[in-house]
């Protein structure tokens, strides 16, 4: 790709660069794989804007905090920051290469097939799917039982993204792929923080468990695939728009290995994220009685026990509201990088060609000088008329022209998973849990969310 450097977005001063430190050769590298989150933190809150992360090999990294470079590198010159990074080579042993981990032409394509299913007219068709799913599981649930929410939140939208967008019931493979999910994530975030480990090909257990992973995860894929070749399943769902695109110049359809690319890529981005951000949001209603009772206010005023609908979803403001300031302090998506195309001045420093550019929105969403008391769980950061968090500072979902294809989608399904659930069960947390952030690939909370549920 040929960039073309965009002006720097300030003309300030070159700064003075400073480094994160770390050891010879392996740079940061062993306190990243002790605490990858708390490297991040300090980085962003103490080095900013711009602060030189050395890794080893002499791979040259940056971390930037500063909201105008953030915006710099993923919307202004987005076309010179790259997805060839060590995090995305693992990514693509699972995801091939699908839309989060395809580049250039070629995504700009399979992006253009795929939006239309993410249009808002065919999210409103699937909003009784949604409500339906987590009627089903609150169902299931006795009153006084106790039990990870965290898991319960993964099976409904792994659930939902099969009934939405691709039409197929996984509901009965729902705990071997949520496994072989966490066992394949785990073992992605341990190999890009250790490049030194056993190539793939030696049988070691974590190798030997990441195929039998992978192996789980594509017979599911290619089942869904199948079972379509045959005949089989509705026209117009996100898997039926793949399969009927053609090449413009060749006239020829995705061959099953692309489609396995873009059907795994929208079955785990589709519904780890959401799950994610479900289990942290009950986590933090949990320690925050005030805000659960002005959010149960809402439910009750707007749909007064009865199942909500997406006609509901634009007068759930407040819920919106929550989930908002749930991902601010958990953003499912924790950390983005970026490699330089070629060499680029900003504030005057050059991001040289092949340098890594990180971005942390887990730090950058709790930086002060963005954030009043940072750590406080405050929806109301959110309401319509508080000033809008300064942009590039707040990028759960990223931002340009790689943002997230389902953040409306993800959108509505929480809030209307999380309505639906709260009407009909009070959720308190198990006592001495911890709640660590879990940083792998997605921000997971470690150990789950243990919840009694009490019927309302
Ligand atoms: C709370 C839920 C979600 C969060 C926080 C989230 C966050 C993100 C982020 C930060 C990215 C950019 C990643 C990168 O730069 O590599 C992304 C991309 C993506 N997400 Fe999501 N996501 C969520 C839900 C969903 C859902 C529900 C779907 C699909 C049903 C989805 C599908 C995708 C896809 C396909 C991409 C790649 C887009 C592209 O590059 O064209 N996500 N998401």
């Amino acid at each position: 790709m040929n960039a073309t450097p965009a002006p720097a977005p300030s003309a300030a001063p070159p700064l003075p660069l400073r480094s994160l430190g770390g050891l010879p050769l392996v740079g940061v590298l062993p306190e990243l794989q002790k605490d990858p989150l708390g490297v991040m933190e300090r980085g962003t809150l103490n080095y900013g804007p711009m602060v030189r992360m050395p890794l080893p090999l002499g791979v040259e990294a940056f971390l930037i905090s500063e909201p105008q470079l953030v915006e710099h590198v993923l919307v202004t010159n987005s076309r010179n920051y790259v997805k060839q990074t060590r995090g995305y080579e693992m990514l693509r042993k699972v995801l091939g290469n699908g839309l989060v981990t395809s580049e250039g032409d070629f995504w700009k394509r399979q992006r253009r097939i795929a939006q239309p299913a993410f249009h808002r007219e065919r999210l409103f068709a699937f909003g009784e799917t949604m409500t339906r799913a987590a009627t089903d599981m609150v169902d299931g649930w006795k009153s006084g039982q106790t039990f990870d929410v965290a898991d319960a939140f993964m099976r409904v939208t792994l659930r939902l993204v099969g009934e939405t967008l691709l039409s197929s019931d996984v509901t009965s493979a729902a705990s071997e792929v949520g496994q072989a999910i966490t066992v394949a994530l785990e073992h992605l975030i341990h190999r890009t923080l250790h490049p030194f480990s056993f190539p793939e090909w030696v049988p070691t257990p974590t190798n030997l468990a990441f195929k039998k992973a992978l192996h789980q995860l594509d017979s599911v894929v290619m089942g869904m695939i199948a079972t379509r070749r045959e005949g089989k399943g509705p026209t117009n769902d996100l898997l039926a728009m793949l399969m009927e695109a053609r090449d413009p110049e060749t006239g020829e359809g995705m061959s099953d290995e692309q489609l396995r690319d873009e059907v795994m890529t929208i079955f785990l981005a589709g519904h780890e994220t959401t799950a994610n951000a479900l289990a942290w949001t009950v986590m933090l209603l949990g320690k925050s009685p005030a805000v659960e009772q002005r959010l149960m206010k809402e439910l009750n005023e707007v749909l007064g026990g009865r199942v909500p609908t997406m006609s509901d979803v634009p007068k759930l403001t407040y819920t919106a509201m929550v989930l908002k300031e749930s991902m601010r302090l958990y953003p499912p998506v924790w950390s983005l990088a970026r490699r330089v195309e070629e060499d680029d001045v900003v504030d005057g420093v050059v991001f040289p060609k092949g340098a890594i550019v990180f971005i942390c929105p887990y730090a950058l969403h709790r930086h002060p000088k963005y954030w009043k008391d940072p750590e406080a769980f405050d929806p109301e950061r959110f309401a319509a008329d508080a000033p809008p968090p300064t942009k590039g500072a707040y990028l759960p979902f990223s931002m340009g022209q790689r943002k997230c294809i389902g953040d409306t989608f993800a959108m509505v399904e929480a809030q209307l998973v999380l309505a639906t659930v709260l009407q009909r069960m009070h959720l308190s947390l198990v006592p001495g849990q911890a709640f660590a952030p879990e940083p792998v690939i997605t921000l997971r909370p470690l150990g789950g969310v243990k919840v009694v549920a009490t019927k309302r």
